[in-house]
Order: structure tokens, then C-alpha cells, then sequence
């Protein structure tokens, strides 16, 4: 694993097809909730995978499956280059393809949605993410695109919680609701309302990851993805 400084102006050298501070918060939540399995939709150069990548290598267990069409330029050999720069290939998996057609690992626990940015194209990448029973989904540009921004304005999920920071080019971080875990610190043994030192250790999110295989030649439809910059609304 590289230094953090070391890894950081890897990171910085990145180019980004839109914003670029969104990564901060992928790597905390990441960091945070320790996913098994990882999913990006959409990693054009890279520049949000290694640090979803470097926070899964930090909490010594997980996986990130990045899928991508390379329909926005063929960044293939790109991706791979920086991820090598960053050393964090070797826990990543790339499934080239259209996320619509192409095999997702078959559970998933965390998902950074930024791929075809039309809004049936968001609404599936995190309908197909929710499905396969991710905790918490990401979804970028729902305040700068328009597919991505209707998609949040219409968002009507049971079971759901989210957050929608309007912030930049917009992120919206969702949530799947549960019961809460008993009380860990009563009033009555610690009248001062102060935390204890003693901590439970990080909880896992529940399952084991599950191998999933690669079509390498699989490639998507080009073009249909929402994605051209003269389409973006005022
Ligand atoms: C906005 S870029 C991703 C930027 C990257 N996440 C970042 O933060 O720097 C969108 C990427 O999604 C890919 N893409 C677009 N439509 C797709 C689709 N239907 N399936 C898979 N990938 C898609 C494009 O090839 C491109 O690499």
C-alpha cells in the first residue's frame, strides 16, 4: 500500500470528467460502513475508483467491481495505468460493459452510481443496486444533470432514507433504513452523558464477497447514455 502522501498526489494526477471533491466523501462513507463489495458505475479515468479502491485497502477487506462502457472515450488502458499508480489494481475488478447488459457481482453491499446520466439510465443503475441488496448507494451530478437531477427530484423510495447535498455538482447519498441496535450507553451508568472509552469493534456489513466472471470483450451501446455535455439544462 502506498503512503497516504504517496497516494494522495497519485490520486490528485487523475483527470475528471466533472467535479473533483466528491471523492472525499466516498472514501469516508467507505471507510465508515467497511462494504464487502463495492460497485462504481461509471470511472471514466479513475479518479473516484482509487479512492473508493485506497478506503476498502485501508479497511483491509473488500473489493471495488467498477463497470463501465467506455462509451464517453475509451480510458481502458487509462484506468488500469492510474489504478496501477495508485496501487490498488489488485482489489479491483473491471467489468467492461454497458451496466444495463453486462453482470453485476451477484451481491453487492455499497454503489457509486455516475455512469449513463440520462434519467431512466440513473434510475436503473440504482434500482439494479438496490436490488442486489447494496446498504448505501451514491449517486453523483443530481444537481448539474439533468437525467441525474430528476431522478432526486422524483425519488420515492420505501425502505430508503437520503440526503441530497445540492453542493457542487450535487451527490445524493441513500441509505437503507433498519431497526437500531440497542442503547450502548445508559444515563443511568453514566450520568455525565459522557461516551465511555471502552468501543465495540467495526461491524462488517453481513456477507462474503462472491467472485464474479469478467466478459472482456464485452462492450456497450455507444452514444445513449445521457451523457453529451450539450444536453446539460441552465
Ligand atoms: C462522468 S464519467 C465518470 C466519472 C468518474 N466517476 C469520476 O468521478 O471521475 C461517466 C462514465 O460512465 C461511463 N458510462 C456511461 N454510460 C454507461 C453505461 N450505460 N454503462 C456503463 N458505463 C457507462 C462512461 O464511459 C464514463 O466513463
Amino acid at each position: 500500500m502506498l503512503s497516504r502522501d504517496g497516494f494522495a498526489l497519485s490520486a490528485a494526477q487523475i483527470p475528471s470528467a466533472d467535479t473533483l471533491r466528491h471523492t472525499q466523501l466516498l472514501y469516508g462513507l467507505v471507510r465508515w460502513l467497511c462494504p464487502t463489495v463495492a460497485v462504481e458505475v461509471g470511472a471514466f479515468h479513475g479518479h473516484s475508483s482509487v479512492w473508493i479502491a485506497r478506503a476498502l485497502q485501508e479497511n483491509k477487506s473488500g473489493r471495488l467491481f467498477i463497470i463501465d462502457d467506455f462509451s464517453l472515450g475509451d480510458t481502458y488502458e487509462r484506468l488500469w495505468a492510474n489504478l496501477g499508480a495508485c496501487h490498488v489494481a489488485d482489489i479491483t475488478t473491471v467489468i467492461r460493459g454497458n451496466s444495463r447488459e453486462c453482470p453485476w457481482p451477484p451481491k453487492i453491499d455499497f454503489a457509486f452510481i455516475d455512469g449513463d446520466h440520462s434519467h431512466d439510465g440513473c434510475k436503473a443503475d440504482v434500482d439494479k443496486a438496490a436490488a442486489l441488496g447494496a446498504q448505501c448507494i451514491v449517486i453523483h451530478d443530481t444537481t448539474g444533470w439533468w437525467g441525474p437531477r430528476r431522478w432526486a427530484t422524483e425519488w420515492k423510495y420505501d425502505g430508503w432514507s437520503k440526503v441530497e447535498a445540492i453542493h457542487d455538482s450535487g451527490l445524493t447519498v441513500m441509505m437503507r433504513n433498519q431497526l437500531k441496535p440497542p442503547v450502548r450507553y445508559g444515563q443511568d451508568e453514566n450520568p455525565s452523558g459522557m461516551l465511555q472509552s471502552q468501543r465495540a469493534p467495526v461491524q462488517q456489513l453481513p456477507h462474503q464477497p462472491t467472485p464474479i466472471p469478467v466478459s472482456p470483450g464485452l462492450t456497450g451501446a455507444e452514444g445513449t447514455n445521457g451523457l453529451s455535455r450539450r444536453t446539460v439544462p441552465t
